[in-house]
């Protein structure tokens, strides 16, 4: 079987408080989504790289893309959620490439620019023979607090068995349609969690914290950074 990444970029980024939806903001000199694409475009490993858009996005053509061009299927479906537009995505491809049931899909988001190879390569190599899938992932290292919504304690909760999910996600094309087909209402953050509401258990592969995600403008700084210490 063969290995695809899907990347959702159809989301309007509105917890950054800017115009521009977060996978085009300039990081390190480029749209953001440039960086995860550099990553999976750069994979020997990986067949084909799919971005799907919003339909009315205007901003992807006023970039030049053509150095990722051997790979890269780019198709405006985004949907009102991340789960659909993941769907979409995945049902445009079936329409125009050769991906088949059993091949896997690694979705990642746009947001998350500082993938390292390394980290690419371990959630390949040590999914590739499971039957369900699994995502890289980090345990959880702070305190956690439940408030009572007015910024007050209610309690702390055990930190222990928690883990913070990343992406990318890799799933058999297969399966990662039919949970998400069955979502339907429920919002999902992450494609796991479809796949856990099927009653599977996708495995945790260990990652680190480098591969965050920019989520607030104060995350910027930190994934340039990152940027520019790795290679
Ligand atoms: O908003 P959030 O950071 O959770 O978005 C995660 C990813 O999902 C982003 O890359 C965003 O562009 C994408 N997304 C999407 N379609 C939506 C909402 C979000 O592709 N309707």
């Amino acid at each position: 079987s063969n290995f695809f990444a899907l990347i959702p970029a159809a989301g309007s980024g509105s917890r950054m408080g800017n115009e521009l939806p977060k996978q085009y903001l300039s990081l390190a000199g480029k749209p953001m989504i440039y960086h995860a694409l550099r990553r999976l475009c750069g994979s020997d490993r990986l067949r084909g790289v799919i971005v799907v858009l919003a339909p009315d996005d205007s901003e992807w053509a006023r970039h030049d893309w053509s150095e990722f061009s051997d790979k890269l299927v780019v198709i405006h479906c985004g949907g009102g959620t991340r789960a659909q537009s993941v769907l979409n995505g995945l049902e445009a491809v079936r329409r125009t490439s050769s991906i088949a049931d059993a091949d896997w899909v690694l979705v990642h988001d746009a947001a998350r620019p500082c993938l390292s190879e390394r980290q690419l390569d371990k959630l390949m190599d040590e999914l590739a023979d499971d039957e369900v899938g699994g995502l890289l992932a980090v345990p959880v290292a702070d305190t956690l607090k439940r408030s009572d919504n007015s910024s007050r304690v209610e309690r702390t909760e055990s930190r222990e068995s928690l883990w913070q999910a990343q992406t990318p996600q890799m799933f058999r094309y297969k399966l990662l349609v039919e949970a998400l087909s069955m979502t339907g209402g429920t919002v999902m953050t992450d494609d796991a969690g479809a796949v856990e509401a099927l009653g599977l258990h996708p495995k945790l592969v260990l990652s680190d914290a480098r591969n965050l995600k920019v989520t607030y403008p104060q995350d910027m700084a930190l994934a340039e950074l990152i940027l520019g210490n790795s290679d």
